[in-house]
């Protein structure tokens, strides 16, 4: 049995009478320890897709299998112990809550599963640890660059051992130099930890870091393409080449003293922000919202958190209304 089995999978949106099938049939089997990315120009129903392996939205019509769990009939709260237990999230825009450090954000999920401090601190620091983030525990996100905050989420998605680690866009606010570190970890968490990876990108090169490329167009599967090692290897080499050059121009200029660490962080921080507001005006439809309301209590209880972040942390409207509210 597959880890995900999608079955003839629709999905249909109808906004003042007007109907707009998206996906169109979607047959789809991803096993434990695969790397997948899904690849296809924008608008071709990725995101969509992807929500729906998130259990963020459902189907229309077909029947989604997850871990052995038919999910169609799931009620939302299960839906979000699913999501808690089983899945990591990682997004274009980090979805980071601003007013709490980088140890508290990657705590969040183990808060709505009713873990205990002490628990919670051992395993968010082992986890920002694993992302090469130990020196920025107690950093805020402004404090932090894109990459650094990206790590921070990828730190929350896997804080909590998921069966699985859902990524939109990972690398899409990121510079060269960062897009490439983020995906080397993800390789890394797939390749040595067995974490099982399905990855949104419209980056050819980033969707060769996979072990498959699912190709969508207008919402049917195109195509299933094998990245072998070779040409996988190919674009890692070019990355490290990338990677290097960066390094070596970021110790040059701060040696010549022109340029401080601290501006090469805000300057990427620039990028982040223009790109998820772009991200938010473009692609967000009104009035549409996954609210998992039942889990404030939980947090409420624990008493930790601030008792307004009516967050069930992987919901990106809801993390974006909690930093609104703050
Ligand atoms: N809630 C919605 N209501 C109506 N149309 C939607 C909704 N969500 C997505 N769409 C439409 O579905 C299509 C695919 O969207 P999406 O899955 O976001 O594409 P991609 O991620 O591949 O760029 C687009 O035409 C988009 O406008
Ligand atoms: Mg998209």
């Amino acid at each position: 049995m597959a880890l995900l089995e999608l079955k003839d999978i629709t999905r249909t949106f109808v906004n003042d009478q007007v109907e707009t099938k998206v996906l169109k049939g979607i047959d789809l089997e991803i096993e434990k320890g695969d790397f997948v990315s899904i690849m296809g120009a924008s608008g071709s129903g990725k995101s969509t897709l992807l929500n729906i392996i998130g259990c963020l939205d459902r189907a229309t019509s077909g029947t989604y299998v997850v871990n052995g769990v038919l999910v169609d009939k799931l009620s939302e709260n299960e839906l979000a112990d699913m999501r808690n237990r089983e899945m990591g999230f990682v997004f274009q825009s980090f979805h980071l809550l601003k007013n709490l450090t980088a140890r508290a954000n990657v705590e969040l999920p183990l808060i709505y599963r009713g873990m205990n401090g002490e628990d919670r601190k051992t395993r968010s620091v082992k986890a920002l640890k694993r992302v090469g983030l130990g020196h920025r525990m107690d950093h805020y996100p402004k404090q932090m660059s894109g990459g650094e905050q990206q790590r921070v989420a990828i730190a929350r998605s896997i804080v909590g051992d998921p069966s699985f680690m859902l990524a939109d866009e990972p690398t899409g606010a990121l510079d060269t130099k960062n897009t490439w570190n983020v995906m080397e970890l993800f390789y890394e968490l797939n390749k040595q930890e067995g974490i099982t990876i399905v990855m949104v990108t419209h980056d050819t090169q980033v969707a060769h870091y996979a072990d498959k490329i699912i190709w969508l167009v207008d919402g049917v599967i195109d195509r299933i393409e094998v990245v072998t090692p070779d040409k996988r290897n190919k674009v890692r080499a070019k990355a490290a080449m990338v990677i290097a050059e960066a390094k070596a121009k970021e110790k040059e200029e701060i040696e010549k003293g022109s340029v401080t660490e601290s501006l090469t962080n805000a300057q990427s921080e620039k990028v982040a922000s223009q790109s998820a507001a772009t991200e938010t005006e473009g692609k967000k439809p009104k009035g549409k919202k996954w609210s998992f309301g039942k889990k404030k209590s939980t947090a409420s209880k624990i008493g930790e958190e601030k008792t307004d972040v009516a967050v069930n942390i992987e919901t990106r409207d809801n993390i974006e209304e909690a930093n609104k509210n703050e």
